[in-house]
């Protein structure tokens, strides 16, 4: 099972909508995959058109009150969705004072191991907090998912040395791989920025950049990957190539394994 942990120190730099097209992507691929919302704000949830209530949600499983597959919602045969609630917030601030809360995603991630071959983790914009650091130790590979703006390159390097710190705490060598988001080739601007981040990360970006969609957006508001509607919208394109790339990822670490 390969855990995706997207992740950047920030908000509003496409974790969310990329985290559930990536995963619609996998999955129309052929991998049993499970998104995992790791944001209090529930923001893939609701994008996922799913409704928690009262319903146990991911809280409790991190809390260790109940297995994860008695949590997991079904989008359809082969894709589903741990779903995030509020509660989330509050198990960062307990998490400050208790012990061993930096462990609890990788504990509760550990009984799906035969169910999935994907999980991608859509974390909050926090790159410091006790969740987003339960993603990191967890991830078989962080996606460090970088807008193509102003400012974005420093922001990603911050966020790259935080990520390689708790990385190296945890003595593994979890490979850290750069997406592009929001590219507009139109801009002269973004085309520099890409140039930028691809000096800066070389072999370890991503081929494939998400360009900026408006369709994109519209799915997420709807409560749909846009795949499910329109696959063959340049946007679906776009994660389709990426999923194969990840794949491709995946069948490089097993070999260089042996
Ligand atoms: N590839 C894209 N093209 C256009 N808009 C995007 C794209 N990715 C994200 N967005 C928009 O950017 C905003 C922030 O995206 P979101 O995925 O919620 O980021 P985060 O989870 O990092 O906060 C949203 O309004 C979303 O619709
Ligand atoms: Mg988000």
């Amino acid at each position: 099972m390969q855990i995706l942990t997207l992740a950047n120190q920030k908000g509003g730099c496409g974790k969310t909508t990329t985290a559930i097209h990536l995963a619609a992507a996998l999955h129309a691929a052929g991998e049993r995959t499970l998104l995992v919302d790791l944001d209090p704000q529930a923001h893939a949830t609701l994008g996922l058109g799913c409704f928690v209530g009262r319903a146990p949600s991911l809280v409790d499983v991190m809390r260790g009150r109940v297995p994860a597959l008695s949590v997991l919602r079904e989008l359809r045969p082969g894709l589903s969705l741990l779903p995030a609630t509020l509660g989330l917030g509050e198990f960062e601030e307990e998490a400050t004072v208790a012990l061993g809360t930096e462990r609890a995603l990788t504990a509760a991630l550990t009984p799906l191991q035969a169910e999935f071959d994907y999980v991608v983790v859509d974390c909050p914009p926090r790159a410091d907090g006790i969740l987003t650091a339960n993603a990191v130790r967890a991830a078989t590979t962080v996606l460090l998912i970088v807008e193509t703006g102003a400012f974005a390159l420093q922001g990603a390097l911050r966020a790259h040395g935080l990520f390689e710190e708790i990385i190296q705490r945890e003595g593994r060598a979890t490979p850290i791989r750069v997406l592009a988001t929001m590219f507009d080739a139109r801009t002269r601007f973004a085309r520099e920025v890409l140039v930028g981040m691809h000096s800066r990360f070389g072999e370890t970006m991503y081929d494939t950049a998400i360009r900026s969609s408006v369709k994109l957006r519209e799915a997420v508001a709807s409560g749909a990957p846009l795949q499910w509607h329109s696959p063959r919208a340049r946007a679906s394109t776009d994660f389709a190539a990426l999923a194969t790339e990840v794949r491709q990822g995946r069948s490089v670490s097993t070999y260089s394994d042996f």
